[in-house]
């Protein structure tokens, strides 16, 4: 088979658009080249920790060694600041959003998770990067404003992860399908692995922290024992790795359900709706799937604040649909 790059498969897509310009294109090139450097820094991590010093203390360059999330973080803005197409950012990292004063021309705001699961680093488990892209409705030639950033999440106009576990991987939407690259690290490129991802329609597999099951709602628990106990075959298998871009990948190649329902401690919901939720949703109802926050659809929610969370039910459609019965009796 010949091999396909990501570089190459975007511009492939851009050219089925007559009228695109290849903004978006040389965006989403950027998000891959930033994921690129964060990978190689990740598996780097334990070394810098426990081998190379302190994570507190300045590295061999002479720069201050940050914590990976903020590490993340700053090579994102950095690679979308230079990308030329990317007008403000707003990330899970950042009180607020950021506007390039050097970018008013640029048409597209990204939001984004930039180390989703990171608690998991220090025991090598999978991480992953969230991103989330809209048309800026602000006008060109100005600063991005806070509206540009809160559209529902039907708005966005690409969206996608990077998943760095035993494999590097970049999934990601333009609204037309679901496309899987691997990243092969002797030529440092992404090649397309999974083309055009359907994710099974029933699941295998819940997924969901169920330490925190006596503060479910009596739907939530309803709906959990209607897992334990699936009568139509065998019980699902409990799956929770604690970093949502590794329990939804899995979920999304293998069938599957991922909840993180209301508690007591997060009457709202613990996800971020704008840099976890929405982009999730957006790739699993491309890929033949579901996502809800119990009731109404994640990508029809208007948001009022950047850091909004919310409830998220995600994965297997007959499986949504299942714990929606539970939860609305
Ligand atoms: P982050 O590391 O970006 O703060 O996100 C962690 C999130 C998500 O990835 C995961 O599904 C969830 O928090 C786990 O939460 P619990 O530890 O409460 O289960
Ligand atoms: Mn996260
Ligand atoms: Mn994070």
């Amino acid at each position: 088979m010949r091999l396909v790059t990501l570089d190459e498969f975007i511009i492939e897509e851009q050219e089925r658009y007559p009228n695109a310009t290849g903004e978006l294109s040389g965006l989403l090139r950027d998000i891959g080249l930033a994921s690129k450097i964060v990978n190689r820094d990740l598996s780097r991590a334990g070394l810098v920790d426990s081998i190379l010093g302190d994570a507190e203390k300045t590295n061999i360059q002479g720069e201050e060694v940050k914590k990976l999330d903020e590490f993340a973080n700053s090579i994102l803005i950095k690679c979308l600041q230079n990308s030329g197409e990317c007008c403000g950012i707003a990330s899970e990292e950042e009180d607020t959003f950021v506007a390039f004063d050097n970018r008013k021309n640029a048409s597209y705001v990204v939001l984004f998770d930039p180390l989703d699961g990171s608690s998991n680093i220090d025991v090598i488990a999978p991480v992953g990067t969230i991103f989330s892209v809209f048309k800026r409705i602000s006008k060109h030639g100005e600063n991005c404003v806070l509206e540009d950033f809160l559209q529902k999440g039907d708005q966005q106009v690409a969206a996608g992860y990077v998943i760095y576990g035993s494999s590097t991987m970049l999934v990601y939407t333009t609204g037309n399908g679901v496309n899987g690259f691997t990243l092969e690290p002797s030529i440092g490129e992404f090649c397309l692995s999974h083309p055009s991802i359907q994710t099974p329609s029933n699941a295998k597999t819940y997924s969901v922290n169920q330490g925190n099951y006596n503060s479910f709602s009596e739907g939530t628990k309803q709906f959990i024992e209607y897992c334990q106990e699936n009568t139509d075959k065998k019980a699902y298998s409990l799956r929770y790795i604690g970093s949502m871009v590794a329990d939804i990948h899995r979920n999304l190649l293998k069938g599957g359900i991922f909840l993180y329902p209301a508690t007591k401690d997060t009457p709202g919901g613990k996800l971020r709706l704008m840099y976890e939720c929405n982009p999730m949703a957006f790739l699993q109802e491309q890929a033949g799937g579901k996502a809800s926050d119990g009731t109404n659809r994640i990508l029809e929610i208007k948001p009022t604040k950047l850091h909004e969370r919310t409830t998220i039910y995600i994965g297997s459609k007959a499986t949504v649909e299942k714990a929606e019965s539970y939860l609305n009796k």
